[in-house]
């Protein structure tokens, strides 16, 4: 089965008599276990799409299943809001307590989860994140970077089946994403926690099982980042920022270099080398 399910699903914002569609038409398939990436320029629904799979919007048309489970089934959305562990862009407007290990139970406080067992996930969650010495510590001065492993960690903490960032790694510097990311990538490689990362960086995209293109509310192209980052069609059409490494090597091929395409700055130089 697989985790996530979306079925020819759109979705529209009304407000004052005015429509704007955020998803139009989109059937996705999550298998559990995968590391997708939902690539999309401002405005194309990558949010949207992701608040309908956890419920915090139902969709006008189509259908969402999360392990099987449909977000439509009233009884049952709070097992699916469990299932879906959501991390925003801002780690500020995430924070809830004044003490960290505080922040990352209340989430199973809320579930009402029993005492030992919180004391357990708090535990496993600021480790998984390598956030566990700052435990007794305040989120308030910690770095963006630190502060986003810590909302990861709360989120962690309800036992989501389905971890999903959209864009948690937009305000901050080089080093506080590379730090996100990588314990990101960690919990899928080890825990073989499912991640949905929505982003409008290519370069985040490049260890994904599959990147997703989204544009104008739909679908548009969904692949192996090889096949994504090298069609250009696709990338100017959609906007999308290319790594610098994928227009040199374009470029060096309209030279008359014959090299590969690449999704990484190491790959690029290999290729440069086997030039020589
Ligand atoms: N609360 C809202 N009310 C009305 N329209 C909305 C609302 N939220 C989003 N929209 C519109 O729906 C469309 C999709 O927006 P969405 O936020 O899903 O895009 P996004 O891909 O997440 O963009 P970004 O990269 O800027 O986060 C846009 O046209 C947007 O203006
Ligand atoms: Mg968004």
């Amino acid at each position: 089965m697989k985790i996530l399910e979306t079925c020819n699903v759109s979705y529209s914002y009304k407000t004052d008599g005015e429509e704007t569609i955020g998803v139009k038409n989109v059937s996705l398939s999550v298998e559990r276990g995968e590391f997708l990436v939902l690539l999309g320029h401002n405005g194309c629904g990558k949010s949207t799409l992701a608040k309908l799979t956890n419920g915090l919007l139902m969709p006008d048309e189509g259908t969402i299943t999360v392990s099987g489970i449909p977000t439509s089934d009233e009884d049952r959305i709070y097992e699916v809001r469990s299932k879906v562990g959501m991390v925003f862009q801002n780690p500020d407007n995430q924070m809830v307590a004044s003490v960290i290990e505080d922040d990352v139970a209340f989430g199973p406080e809320n579930l009402g989860v029993e005492r030992s067992e919180i004391v357990k996930r708090v535990e496993w969650a600021l480790r998984s994140v390598d956030m566990e010495k700052y435990r007794k510590g305040t989120p308030f001065k910690l770095s963006g970077g630190q502060k986003q492993r810590v909302a990861i960690a709360a989120v962690l903490a309800m036992k989501p089946e389905i971890l999903i960032l959209d864009e948690s790694t937009a305000m901050l510097d080089p080093a506080g994403r590379e730090e996100v990311l990588s314990v990101v990538k960690r919990l899928n490689k080890e825990e073989g926690m499912t991640v949905i990362l929505i982003t409008h960086y290519m370069d985040e995209a490049a260890d994904a099982d599959r990147v997703v293109v989204m544009s104008e509310g739909k679908i548009v192209a969904s692949g192996a980042p090889i096949e994504i980052f090298s069609d250009r069609e696709l990338i100017s059409r959609c906007r999308l920022q290319a790594p610098v490494c994928c227009g040199v090597m374009h470029k060096l091929n309209a030279l008359g270099f014959r090299v590969n395409p690449v999704l990484t700055d190491e790959e690029a130089a290999e290729e440069i080398c086997r030039l020589k």
